[in-house]
């Protein structure tokens, strides 16, 4: 029996937010199955120290910057993506902006920033990277979602919302793409222990107190998504799209 294909060779995928966390474990994972790999990040330093890294592995890679605030960085990332590497094959849009603020005092300015962030530019990032995949008849494109986005929380409202939007574009896209063989799946996380949470998860005892609230008993590592990634992005899952995975340890269910 042929066990089924995970590879990646000869994809150029782009991962937005990948200098730390979720994104970085997933390229990481890409660039092992034989991707050249797009490190973006606002952090543009630390973005090449993990590119430099993967090539030093005998991986290849390439460190982009950029604000995902900034809605014209969406077509420079993909146009120098091309430039440096082809057209993206992959794109895991990764990257997102998450507040902390009660319902009552959410202002305007802020929400507008993370739906931006989290909506507007994985929005102009897909239509920048859609055209060539329609062309070559192939593409994979992972939206990351969350738990906030199925429950809604109203002490980081714009950001639930933004979350759930993940959702209700990835199945509009997992049908709309279909028929040229683009798959659109959004991988939802739980919580998961990241530089995002590094206030909250301040130490070891915290992290083991808060794995008590999820089923499986742990707080998320960054490299328990590699494997829905991997497989979403490889011809392994070639029949699934615009769907929702949940990568939560069972609190979602
Ligand atoms: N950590 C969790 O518990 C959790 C839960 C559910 C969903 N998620 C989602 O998973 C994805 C990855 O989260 P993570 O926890 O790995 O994040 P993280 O905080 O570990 O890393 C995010 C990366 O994005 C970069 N970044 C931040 N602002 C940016 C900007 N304006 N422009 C470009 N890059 C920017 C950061 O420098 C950082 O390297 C996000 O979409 C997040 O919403 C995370």
């Amino acid at each position: 029996m042929q066990l089924p294909d995970f590879s990646c060779k000869g994809r150029v995928a782009l991962v937005t937010g990948s200098a730390r966390g979720i994104g970085l474990a997933m390229a990481r994972t890409l660039a092992a199955a034989g991707a050249a790999v797009v490190i973006h990040d606002i952090e543009i330093d630390l973005a090449a120290a993990e590119a430099a890294a993967i090539n030093a592995q005998g991986g290849r890679a390439i460190a982009l910057g950029g604000d995902v605030t900034d809605l014209a960085v969406a077509d420079e990332l993909a146009a120098r993506t091309k430039q440096a590497l082809g057209d993206t094959d992959i794109l895991i849009n990764n990257a997102s902006i998450q507040r902390h603020t009660p319902f009552l005092e959410a202002t305007p300015e802020d929400m507008t920033r993370q739906l931006n962030a989290n909506v507007l530019f994985v929005t102009r990032l897909t239509q920048c990277v859609v055209p060539a995949m329609e062309q070559k008849r192939w593409g994979r494109i992972i939206n990351l979602g969350s738990i906030q986005g199925r429950n809604g929380n109203a002490s980081m409202p714009a950001y639930a919302m933004s979350k759930a939007a993940m959702e209700n574009l990835t199945r509009a896209l997992g049908r709309h793409l279909a028929t040229s063989n683009i798959t659109v799946n959004c991988v939802a996380p739980g919580w998961f222990n990241t530089y995002r949470n590094r206030d909250h998860l301040k130490d070891q005892a915290t992290i083991d107190e808060g794995g008590k609230h999820v089923p499986l008993g742990r707080i998320g590592r960054p490299e328990d998504c590699n494997g829905v990634a991997l497989l979403l992005c490889s011809a392994a899952g070639d029949y699934i799209t615009g769907q929702t995975i949940r990568v939560d340890g069972g609190m979602s269910a």
